[in-house]
């Protein structure tokens, strides 16, 4: 690895726009998360530029990164907001989302969590029998999407494949009748269904997957729009090279199946997908501080302050994030020098890491790292877990100005909501 190839991912996109993140690192604090604006909003276009077919709808999977700047910059760039909770629809109003421009994709909500939405007038959509039930009971003669599952999944870890035999989501095509009846018992209009396969899929299984929920989609009369999910990959290896998705190849075999479908069907239909991390997840970079270097059996590590209660995914699904090193500019960084290490975080825990035998030049105490395309499920997944604060976010403006978009948590925030007995 040379010095280039350090920085060739945030150099090759001007991630800091002429900041350096050491001196972000000191004004801000240890971690930091920086989000970079234009890579921002240019991941919305290229989504909402997708297709051609014009009822082509992009709801951004807020679950990936619900900064309130972020999301009132995606509704600005024309998308909608894909919701899995309560707190999200709350999120989303905030920043300005309209409530026909979400859809609730429910998963085992309770029946208060179904009614909050209803009075909202947000369409829902339900994945289970017995939820339909409960909807029906609580709206009869309202409107409703459903959840199918046509048996496709696939995704970069067990953990996030949300279609196929192995899954709690969706309801399986074999239903359809009690479906029919349930429709029909409630006088529900069901105006859409959707499914997900899982996260961080090539294309291919994409479209395989939507050609399947299409074939659930020929069973129903009057459908208003179909919804293929998200889950589009990011190449999260770019200091190997690693390629992005293909948008033409996606974008043209995505317009082939829906003018397709409408021709066979013989009316409009709005279609949308619901896109998290190919929004987010690149105009993010997580910096850390090395705090510790030490050597434990045949092992090397190095510890920082970058813990799972911070950046959860390779602790929880073994994730590949490239990594930078930002050294002070007098201690030279020895590219000739490679050794396998680990980098570690500082929680109690042995599974607390993020990278795990990482060819890494050697590194000392004080280095700041970026841990790279940090920008989904990264500050949506942290905790206060060993009651640490979770860090601040900033965000480099399309003029490289800097704005702190969400102060870190202080000690008293983590103890103000305990009372004493
Ligand atoms: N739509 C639905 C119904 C979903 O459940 C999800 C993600 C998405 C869209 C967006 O998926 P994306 O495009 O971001 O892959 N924490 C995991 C990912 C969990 C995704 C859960 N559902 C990770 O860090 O990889």
């Amino acid at each position: 690895m040379t010095t280039e190839m350090n920085l060739k991912v945030t150099n090759s996109v001007n991630f800091y726009s002429g900041n350096n993140p050491r001196e972000l690192v000191e004004k801000f604090s240890s971690p930091l998360y920086v989000y970079n604006e234009n890579i921002f909003r240019t991941k919305c276009r290229e989504m909402k530029n997708l297709c051609s077919y014009p009822n082509f709808h992009v709801n951004y999977a807020i679950k990936a990164n619900t900064n309130l700047t972020l999301l009132s910059i995606a509704k600005e760039e024309g998308l909608f907001a894909d919701i899995s909770s309560v707190g999200e629809i709350y999120a989303a109003t905030s920043a300005g989302f309209m409530p026909n421009e979400m859809l609730f994709i429910v998963n085992n909500v309770t029946l208060a969590e179904l009614k909050h939405a209803i009075d909202l007038d947000i369409t829902v959509s339900v994945d289970s029998l017995s939820q339909l039930e409960s909807y029906g009971k609580i709206n009869e003669g309202g409107k409703v999407c459903l959840r199918f599952n046509p048996g496709i999944g696939g995704g970069h870890h067990p953990k996030v494949i949300t279609g196929g035999d192995d899954t709690k989501f969706g309801i399986m095509p074999e239903y359809i009748i009690e479906v029919k009846k349930l429709l029909a018992r409630y006088n529900l209009k069901l105006v859409g269904i959707n499914h997900h396969i899982g996260s961080q899929n090539w294309g291919d299984l994409y479209l395989e997957g939507a050609k399947g929920l299409l074939n659930v989609a020929r069973e129903f009369e009057d459908l208003e729009f179909i919804d293929f999910g998200g889950g589009f990959a990011i190449p999260y290896n770019k200091q190997n090279d690693e390629k992005p998705l293909d948008l033409k190849m996606l974008g043209s075999s995505l317009d082939k199946i829906m003018y397709d479908y409408v021709k066979e069907v013989g009316k409009e239909i709005k279609f949308f997908i619901e896109p998290g991390r190919y929004i987010s997840a690149e105009c993010g970079v997580l910096l850390g501080t090395v705090t510790t270097t030490k050597t434990c059996g045949a092992a090397n590590y190095n510890g920082t302050d970058m813990g799972f209660s911070v950046f959860a995914r390779p602790t929880l699904y073994d994730s590949h994030h490239d990594i930078e090193i930002y050294r002070i500019e007098n201690k030279e960084i020895d590219f000739s020098n490679i050794k396998i290490t680990n980098i570690v975080g500082n929680q109690c825990e042995s599974g607390d890491y993020i990278a795990k035998e990482r060819k890494m030049p050697e590194l000392i105490e004080g280095d700041i790292l970026g841990i790279l395309d940090a920008g989904a499920y990264g500050y949506s997944m942290s905790s206060n877990y060993n009651h640490r604060p979770r860090p601040a976010e900033i965000l480099i403006r399309h003029d490289g100005s800097i704005k702190l978009i969400r102060k870190r948590d202080t000690f008293k925030d983590m103890i103000s909501n305990m009372l004493s007995i």
